[in-house]
């Protein structure tokens, strides 16, 4: 099925059950999979490029260096500016691969066939391709859109049910931008992912990401949940999975739109998002070790401030600024809305967060 996107937007998308080799590029194309699936792709039928790569490329090593012995062997091949390089994996690989595609030759075209539901759902749409940098996550990239998103959902068979439960919750932030609690709720419950909510998830990201294809705007409604979820990430040692960090992410920017004044959450709402998140209780970073991390957030900014008297390790620049970071804060029944806070704006609700998974820890 070909999923209706913008007139004129970058990428076409397709979500299928099984791989399907008439969406592979038509002319000169090379491959870089995930070795995990190389089985699955020839079991399914899919041809293999003379010159494709079979990587494993854990996030450790979402780095620049990765993708240098790539663009050589596109060269020694050599691959030329018609070809298509195809990414077949989770969001590592086809943030890499995409890059890769973005750096050759000054760009070259690429498709994505994503192989984990976060990358389906969220990753390999809208264009960001990125490295890590000692710094920080996703420090170094380019935009530069996949021609076509082809997801195949048998792919999936083989993921482990930890990482479902990670892309599970980009679907669940897609409901909770748009403020649909009772779409919220049908996800946060056990059972399997539908096919609906992946659908309904690329549709919401493609209208979002074409009219805002670099971020500044409306597009950071998608960071709902990422601005403590990626402290907490940091905090516990990369021990809490991307998603898991973004649930966590979630449930606090509920409490800290509740305490800005915004529409309270129903209690079902956040008994559910409390559920899904207390067996991951133990890997939540204390404040004290997010509040660093808030401050040094990517899309953190310095403003004019109170300076003295307040260190880095409270939120403050040089002298003279306070950092402030933009925030996401959903409302039920309506769409997300954007403010810019500073860092400290997090702290109760970090603790009525943990106080909930602690609760909801004992009572399990
Ligand atoms: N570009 C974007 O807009 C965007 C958005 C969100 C996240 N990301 C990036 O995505 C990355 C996370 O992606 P992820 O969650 O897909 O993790 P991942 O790519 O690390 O994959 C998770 C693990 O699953 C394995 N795997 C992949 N597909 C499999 C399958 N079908 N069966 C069995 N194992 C499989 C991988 O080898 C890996 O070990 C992060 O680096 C993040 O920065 C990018």
């Amino acid at each position: 099925m070909r999923l209706a996107t913008p007139a004129g937007f970058a990428t076409e998308v397709f979500l299928l059950e099984g791989p399907d080799a008439a969406l592979l590029p038509e002319g000169p194309w090379t491959l870089v999979g995930d070795q995990r699936l190389r089985a699955a792709w020839a079991q399914a039928g899919m041809p293999e490029p003379e010159h494709a790569l079979w990587v494993s490329v854990p996030e450790e090593e979402k780095r620049l260096g990765t993708v240098i012995p790539w663009l050589e062997h596109w060269a020694r091949v050599p691959l030329h500016r018609d070809a298509t390089v195809v990414a077949l994996g989770g969001g590592v690989l086809s943030d890499l691969t995409g890059l890769a595609a973005a750096l050759f030759l000054r760009g070259v075209a690429w498709q994505v066939w994503p192989t984990t539901l976060l990358a389906m759902a969220d990753a390999s749409l809208g264009g960001k391709t990125g490295a890590d940098l000692e710094a920080g996550k996703n420090l170094v990239g380019a935009f530069h859109a996949p021609r076509r998103l082809v997801a195949c959902t048998d792919l999936l068979e083989s993921l482990p049910g930890r990482q479902l439960d990670n892309g599970r919750w980009e679907l669940i932030k897609t409901a909770l931008i748009q403020g649909e609690m009772d779409w919220a709720l049908d996800m946060l419950r056990e059972g399997p992912i539908k096919l609906p909510w992946v659908e309904r998830a690329l549709a919401f990201k493609a209208g979002v990401v074409h009219r805002d294809p670099r971020e500044s705007g409306e597009r950071r409604l998608l960071n709902l949940g990422h601005t403590l979820g990626h402290a907490l990430e940091a905090a516990s040692g990369y021990q809490l999975l991307h998603g898991e960090a973004v649930g966590m992410g979630l449930a606090a920017a509920c409490f800290l739109a509740e305490e800005q004044g915004l529409k309270p959450f129903p209690d079902e709402v956040l008994g559910a998002l409390a559920r899904r998140l207390a067996p991951l209780a133990h890997l939540a970073a204390p404040w004290e070790a997010c509040l660093p991390l808030l401050a040094r957030d990517k899309k953190a900014e310095r403003g004019p401030g109170q300076g003295a008297g307040q260190g880095v390790g409270q939120g403050a620049g040089p002298a003279g600024t306070a950092i402030q970071i933009h925030c996401i804060l959903p409302r039920p029944g309506e769409s997300a809305v954007q403010r810019v806070l500073p860092p400290q704006a997090w702290e109760s609700s970090h603790a009525r967060l943990l106080s909930l998974l602690h609760q909801e820890g004992v009572r399990a």
